[in-house]
Parts: C-alpha cells; structure tokens; sequence
C-alpha cells in the first residue's frame, strides 16, 4: 500500500547507468557476451534508457575497450533507447559506424578533474564537445549532457554552485536535451541538492546521478524530485564508480530507488523481482555482493 508524498511527480523516468558506469569500474574483466546479457536482462525487467558503454579510449577505460564488439552483439528490445557515453569527435565516429542515436557527453565542473578525467582544461574540454554535439545534432542523434564533481572534488574540496551552473547552462546551450548532475564522489546532501536544482533557469532539463559513498543518494533524490526532477540516473545492483576519482563508489541502486519509489505511489515500469535476480546474477559473476541494500533484503534465503 502506497503512502504518497505531497509535491512529488506520478511518474518518474530512470536512466539506467549499470553496464556503462558499473562495469566501467570492475577490475574484472568481464566477456562481451555477459555485458550483452546484462543488458538484455535490464530491457526485460522494464528499463526504457539502458546507458549501454563507452566509446572513450580504450586505454583510458580497457573495461569498455569492447564497445564496438558489444553494440553489434546486442539484441535490442523495441521501445528501449540504448545512448552511449562519447568525449570526442573519434568517439563519435565510432558510435556512428554502430548506428547509435543516442549519446551523452561528460563534462567537469572543476579544473582537476578535467585534466584528470578529459585530458583538458576546464575552458578547452569544450573545444572537444563542441563539435561532438554539432555533428551529432546535424546527423539526428540525441545528446544528453553530464556535468561531473558537482557538489565536491576529491583535490579541490567543495564545488561552488556557480561553478557548476556556469559550465551546466553552457552544455545546456549547447544544444543538449537534458544535463544530469552528477555528484561523482557522492558528497552532497539534500539542502545542497535543493540549491543546485534551484540555481538552474529550468530544472525539468536536468537529471541526478548520485554516487551514494556516503550514503546520501536516496536523501538527494527526495529532494530533487522535490525540487521538480523527473529523471534519476541509478545503476542496477548499485555497482558503479569513476575510475578516475578513486572516491567515487558505486551508483544509486535502481532497486533501492525502485522500492522507495513505490512506496511513495510513483510510477516506474520496472519489475523489482526481475532487477533483483539480475543483481543477483551479475554479483555471482563479478564475485562479490551487490552493495545494494534492497538487492540483500530481497535475496536472503
Ligand atoms: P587524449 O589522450 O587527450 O586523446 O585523451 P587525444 O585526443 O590526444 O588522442 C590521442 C590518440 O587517442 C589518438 O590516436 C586518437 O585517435 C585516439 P593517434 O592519432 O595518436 O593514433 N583516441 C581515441 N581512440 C578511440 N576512441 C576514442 C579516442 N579518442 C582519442 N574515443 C580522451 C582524451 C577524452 C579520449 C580520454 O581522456 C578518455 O578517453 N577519457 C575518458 C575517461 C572516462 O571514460 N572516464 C569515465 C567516464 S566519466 C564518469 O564516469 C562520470 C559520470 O558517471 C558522471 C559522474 O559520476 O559524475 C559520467
Ligand atoms: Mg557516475
């Protein structure tokens, strides 16, 4: 029985990051044909936008080095978007050559971890999305807009809200259909959520992705949902992390989002019984527990 909260929406939209930004942080290899798997498990539990791999550089992120193998492998399931992360012009080319219609590009808020991230500077890392968003805009594909170290830097400490709302509004203008907030090393909480959400011109273009270190992600979410977020970036099982901040540990967990979602009476199409076996599954896989709270409750025998 449902216990509805005042000021929230009825349906809301997750992004599911699991096989992008979960596997991109194991250091076990894990076989294109499980990945596949993965996803096609994700699709059948209900999932609309599976966030599928990356088309970084593969010594930058060997984990996803297999994107290429991984799109022309996959069974896609009708109804179900599957973007790609994507930094650059050659990344782009490659998710073209796969017939991707959907990218997203990662952009920092802070100087640090755009060098150690991106390879650039806070000002040049837009030389590089650029003319990424241009051609993907003039060859019909969507592009969605991640700013990381929103709320906190490993190196630099706290993020300044304008900081963030300066480089957001700018991939924003650039022509991206939504930008998700991402608190990268998961230090935020919900009074800083609130103000963030509230610093930009229109907060039903933005997402949250929340890295739950400290244990705030399901906090950060009531509050942005509060403050009029209709879409959240969770990853099932709550693996995930950057293999460039060491900080950061693994993503909301779409199952810990799934039951406080329905328990609040709010609409998501996923079959929490089907997540959780995949969880399950992958953690066997992967050789240790899923971290998320939820995926233990459900699974204990
Ligand atoms: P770079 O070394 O500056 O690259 O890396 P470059 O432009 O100087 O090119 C060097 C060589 O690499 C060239 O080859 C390029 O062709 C090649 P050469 O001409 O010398 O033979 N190259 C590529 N090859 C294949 N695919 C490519 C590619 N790009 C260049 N895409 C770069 C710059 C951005 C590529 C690198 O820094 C990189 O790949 N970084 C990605 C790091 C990453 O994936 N991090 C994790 C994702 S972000 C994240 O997790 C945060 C998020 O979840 C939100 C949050 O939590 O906050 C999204
Ligand atoms: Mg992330």
């Amino acid at each position: 029985m449902p216990y509805p909260m005042q000021g929230l929406p009825r349906q809301v939209s997750i992004y599911e990051v699991g096989p992008r930004d979960g596997l991109q942080n194991e250091s076990a290899v894990v076989p294109v044909e499980v990945k596949a798997e993965f996803i096609e498990r994700l699709a059948d539990a209900g999932h609309k936008i599976i966030e599928a791999t990356s088309f970084v550089h593969p010594t930058w992120v060997p984990q996803l080095a297999d994107a290429d193998e991984l799109l022309a492998r996959l069974r896609r399931k009708s109804g179900v978007r599957y973007p790609v992360l994507v930094p650059n012009e050659r990344g782009l080319g490659r998710a073209l050559d796969r017939g991707v219609d959907e990218i997203a590009i990662f952009a920092s808020a802070t100087e640090t971890f755009a060098a150690k991230n991106l390879n650039r500077g806070l000002e040049s890392q837009f030389d590089m999305f650029e003319p990424v968003v241009a051609r993907a805009l003039e060859s019909g594909v969507r592009v969605r807009a991640y700013v990381s170290m929103c709320f906190g830097d490993p190196w630099e400490g706290p993020t300044p809200v304008s900081q963030v709302v300066q480089v957001g509004e700018r991939l924003l203008g650039l022509g991206c259909y939504q930008l998700s907030l991402g608190d990268t090393i998961g230090v935020g909480t919900p009074g800083h959520v609130t103000a963030l959400i509230e610093a930009f011109r229109s907060p039903e273009r933005l997402a949250v992705h929340f890295h739950d270190t400290y244990g705030q992600a399901l906090g950060n979410t009531l509050a942005a949902l509060q403050a009029g977020v209709t879409t959240i970036d969770a990853s099932t099982g709550g693996i995930g992390g950057c293999p460039y901040a060491e900080s950061a540990t693994g993503n909301l967990a779409t199952e810990d989002l799934v039951w406080m979602l329905r328990g609040l009476g709010i609409e998501t199409g996923l079959d929490l019984g089907k997540l959780v076996s995949t969880s399950v599954w992958l953690a066997e896989l992967l050789g240790r527990p899923s971290p998320s709270r939820v995926v233990q409750a459900l699974s204990k025998g």
